[in-house]
């Protein structure tokens, strides 16, 4: 790991809310931490144009494009080492990848899942919370391992599941949660702090609080 300025790469496949709130968040608050690339796996993923506009170098790795999830990995692979990153970044990238691709950036590979996990990983989450009746949903930041959406725990978001929602109510508290927990767990990243320990769980020095509560919008806790 270079010791100055951690270079981040993004991988993404959509709309990209998550990769904008990260690259605002290292730009406004100083990161010692650049995002180096934003990588698609989808060219016409509404993020890559905002990353563009916003001065960061992007390509796509279309998935469609290759015979087989080794031979799309191996291309993701050679773009991201084109910018030699510290960190890999999942927001929102909705590919499974390789153990081979998951092992060649160990400990440096990380993702935002929309469920507190272990609950609900996969696909539809939102769906399935409510399917479920669980009166707790949320996100998790953690760093990726072959098996998928597991991995130690960086820092959890918890929203309530109100009377009423839907899966896209639910989806967007859970997003403006993602919003706030990924950009906090990154820095983290960014600044040095975090560490595997020997167990597998993540210490973060400083011991900074990583369960981010939800508050109603009328609390005079919000958004603190
Ligand atoms: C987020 O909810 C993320 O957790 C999930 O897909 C969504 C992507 O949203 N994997 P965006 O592209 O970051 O706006």
């Amino acid at each position: 790991m270079s010791s100055g300025r951690r270079r981040l790469v993004i991988l993404i496949s959509g709309r990209g809310s998550n990769m904008r709130a990260l690259v605002q968040a290292c730009r406004q608050e100083n990161w010692p931490a650049d995002v180096c690339a934003v990588i698609s796996s989808r060219p016409d993923a509404p993020g890559l144009q905002w990353a563009s506009e916003a001065g960061i170098p992007t390509a796509s790795v279309y998935h469609r494009d290759f015979a087989s999830r080794e031979a799309f990995d191996a291309a993701l692979a050679r773009e991201i080492d084109r910018h030699a990153p510290d960190y890999v970044i999942l927001a929102g990238f909705m590919r499974v990848l390789t153990a081979g691709f998951v092992n060649r950036y160990a400990e440096r590979l990380v993702n935002i899942h929309p469920s507190l996990l272990p609950a609900f990983p996969g696909l539809h989450t939102h769906a399935q919370a409510l399917a479920t009746g669980v009166q707790a949903h949320g996100c998790t930041v953690h760093f990726v391992t072959p098996l998928l959406d597991h991995g130690p725990i960086v820092a959890q978001g918890c929203v309530p599941v109100l009377p009423g929602d839907t899966p896209d109510s639910l989806a967007g508290r859970v997003l403006d949660m993602e919003h706030r927990v990924f950009p906090a767990a990154v820095r983290w990243l960014a600044e040095g702090r975090v560490r595997l320990a020997p167990d597998h769980r993540v210490d973060v020095q400083g011991n900074p609080q990583r369960l981010f509560v939800w508050s109603a919008p009328d609390s005079p806790n919000h958004n603190e």
